[in-house]
């Protein structure tokens, strides 16, 4: 399939200077070490060919949300550490990611050497997209390339301005495994394709759900949105958490479910606790009612089973969001049976989100999904087909 954009090997990188977009929005362990390096790895490939080609490449990502603000506790050091260990090479940490210093370190880089800017929210210019801030970045290099699939969906600086000053520009192969992947999901022409969404809040999910409910023969709900949908439905939901304001919304969606003829399921039993703590007692209730000081916190066992049956036949499954509050081990039931159903499905299978990809590595069964995405917010609104601006920014003429 072709994607709308150039790609680095279509690229004249050859001992140029190449300016890398890539998400190393990692998550950090409390001593602020790098706690899960799987966005660091999906861009290596895309790392290896620039270096091998000679690429003088200049590494820029954001970490978090440090507002426009210096933060020490997101600076990207740990991931520099990080890469430099896995590639067996040194990968210099730049002190800032634009000024007199970062220019000089940019000359002198040699060829095949790494110099990883240092995290781009430091400056609200970065969210702002500034112009002259993205000028400042795109002087950097004389190529520019994104391999940032998560993060394209955001009109910033570096993933929507930087592009617009450069001639040279496309995606690195990380970005094209992601269009190719999720294109393939939203030109499904597959007998069973089953939805599933989960997670906490329904308007983030408002819009693929009203995308791809014309597409999906099944919805399977779970997470604390169902509470919203249960809500709506007039089902008495104790003191689960629901998101107020947005009953129209999940009524609106219901309507669709019928006039499609899409098969809607919300859970049929929860386990329920009186508050979120590893220490709740908790119980499974018998039907989709809630007792008035318990609040949801799973799908119950004839949840997990309906929908597993749903999954058996499915032809294509995209997964995004979990089932409950799956850190806590007690409460972490359904969403690891869920992931245990979408490996074993015989169809295709695409997960996106941080949680549900967490969950599907530790079920131990990563290597049975046929596209884990790296994008959480990025492959949600690609499939409700929206024009993502980094995405937009590389097409040219
Ligand atoms: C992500 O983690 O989904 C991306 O890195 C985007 O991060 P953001 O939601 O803070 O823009």
């Amino acid at each position: 399939m072709a994607v709308p954009f150039k790609t680095i090997d279509q690229l004249p990188i050859d001992g140029k200077r190449v300016l890398l977009r890539v998400d190393f929005n990692v998550p950090l362990t409390p001593e602020g070490n790098v706690a899960d390096d799987s966005r660091v790895r999906m861009s290596l490939p895309t790392i290896r060919h620039a270096l091998k080609r000679g690429g003088r490449l200049i590494l820029m990502s954001h970490l978090g949300r440090p507002k426009g603000k210096v933060v020490p506790a997101l600076s990207l050091r740990p991931v520099a550490e990080r890469l430099s260990e896995i590639l067996e090479r040194p990968v210099s940490l730049a002190p800032d990611c634009v000024g007199p210093e970062v220019k000089k370190a940019v000359a002198s880089l040699g060829e095949g050497e790494i110099l990883l800017l240092e995290n781009l929210r430091f400056h609200k210019e970065e969210t702002d997209n500034d112009p002259a801030f993205a000028r400042a970045l795109a002087a950097l290099g004389e190529v520019y390339v994104d391999d940032a699939f998560g993060a394209v969906h955001r009109a910033h600086a570096s993933v929507a301005g930087v592009p617009t000053h450069v001639n040279l520009k496309g995606g690195g192969f990380l970005l094209r495994k992601e269009v190719e992947a999720l294109t393939r999901v939203l030109e499904a022409d597959t007998e069973k394709f089953v939805l599933i969404l989960g997670g906490a809040k329904v308007s983030d999910k408002l819009g693929v759900l009203l995308s791809l409910m014309d597409k999906a023969h099944t919805v399977l709900v779970g997470g604390a949105m169902a509470y919203t949908f249960l809500k709506a439905r007039g089902v008495d939901v104790g003191s689960s958490r629901v998101e107020e304001g947005t009953f129209g919304d999940a009524e609106a969606v219901l309507k669709k479910a019928e006039a499609t003829k899409t098969a809607f399921h919300l859970p049929v039993d929860h386990v329920v606790a009186p508050e979120i703590s590893e220490t709740a007692p908790h119980q499974t209730t018998d039907n989709a009612t809630i007792p008035t000081s318990f609040m949801g916190v799973d799908i119950g066992p004839q949840t997990v089973s309906a929908y597993a049956r749903q999954l058996r036949d499915a032809t294509m499954i995209f997964w995004n969001g979990p089932m409950g509050v799956f850190e806590i081990p007690a409460f972490a039931n359904g969403t690891f049976e869920i992931a245990r159903a979408v490996a074993g499905s015989p169809g295709e299978s695409y997960v996106g989100g941080g949680d549900s990809i967490r969950a599907i590595h530790e079920s131990g069964v990563a290597d049975q999904i046929t596209h884990i995405s790296s994008g959480g917010g990025a492959s949600l609104e690609f499939l409700e087909g929206k024009p993502l601006p980094g995405i937009e920014a590389l097409i040219t003429a």
